[in-house]
């Protein structure tokens, strides 16, 4: 199959295409066609571009780990999927990914697509929501009535989050850029700030939980707003940099 990857020497960010054996499904994976691909723009820096799993180094790595395809095979104990589904989902960083003709992936990695979602939305989703899940469900701890302030909710992981924050029956309240605003509302914000004209320290207290996906000194400012036993989570600040008192 046809696949862009990492140059043949270790280390290499030289990305290009390359023709590799198609690859088969172990027993609980299944073998995806792919169609779409999400990209993430810093991964080629990391240690899983460059590294296998036991620490030797790693070359022609096949970047990519969100996809959208349909099911070509599956594995000896795969039961969730039959060839012809349609899924997306991720795969692991240390397997090949998904830029590329096909990739692998376990079952409980991928999920059925919804047919009113095509292949390029659906592509783009895994990774943003499930940092906007684990950031505010695992470590925000958000719970229906919470009011929860996200910085930087108009990109990609910030709209994820406000939908999330509904979905669990929280008060949403958007910093974010005014271009994003209609879309913020129509996703259930009942307030949305825009960041370039409303410093959100000026507008808000009485936080349960702030969101911040933007970093530099969002903590710093949020903090003071926070409700005795508040919580903060950034998916964004520099931790040797971010300070907060
Ligand atoms: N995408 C992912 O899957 C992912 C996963 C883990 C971590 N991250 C990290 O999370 C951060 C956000 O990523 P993203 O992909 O969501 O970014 P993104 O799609 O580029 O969105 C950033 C959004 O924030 C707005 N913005 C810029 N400065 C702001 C400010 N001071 N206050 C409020 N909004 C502001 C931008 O508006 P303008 O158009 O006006 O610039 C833009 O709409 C990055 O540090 C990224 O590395 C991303």
């Amino acid at each position: 199959m046809k696949a862009f990857a990492l140059g043949s020497k270790a280390g290499s960010f030289d990305l290009r295409e390359i023709d590799i054996a198609d690859p088969s499904p172990s027993t609980d994976q299944v073998l995806v066609r792919v169609h779409a691909v999400g990209v993430t723009p810093t991964e080629l820096l990391w240690y899983s571009s460059t590294h296998n799993k036991d620490g030797s180094a790693r070359a022609n790595a096949v970047p990519g780990h969100e996809f959208s395809g349909i099911v070509e095979s599956i594995g000896s104990q795969a039961t969730d999927f039959v060839p012809g589904d349609a899924v997306f989902g991720m795969n692991d960083w240390f397997l090949d990914g998904a830029t590329a003709d096909f990739c692998v992936a376990s079952e409980k990695d991928i999920v059925a697509k919804p047919a009113s979602l095509s292949h390029t939305d659906a592509a783009a989703i895994p990774i943003a929501a499930l940092t906007g899940w684990q950031g505010l469900v695992d470590h925000g701890r958000i719970k229906a009535g919470d009011r929860v302030l996200i910085v930087g909710a108009g990109g990609s992981v910030g709209l994820m989050a406000v939908q999330i924050a509904v979905m669990h029956g929280c008060r949403v309240i958007a910093s974010a850029s005014p271009s994003q605003a209609d879309t913020l509302k129509e996703l259930g914000c009942e307030h949305v700030l825009d960041y370039k004209t409303q410093a959100f320290e000026d507008h808000l207290k009485d936080l349960d939980v702030v969101f911040d996906a933007i970093g530099s000194d969002t903590l710093a400012r949020a903090k003071p707003l926070l409700v005795e036993g508040g919580r903060m989570v950034t998916i964004a600040a520099d931790p040797k940099t971010a300070t907060i008192r």
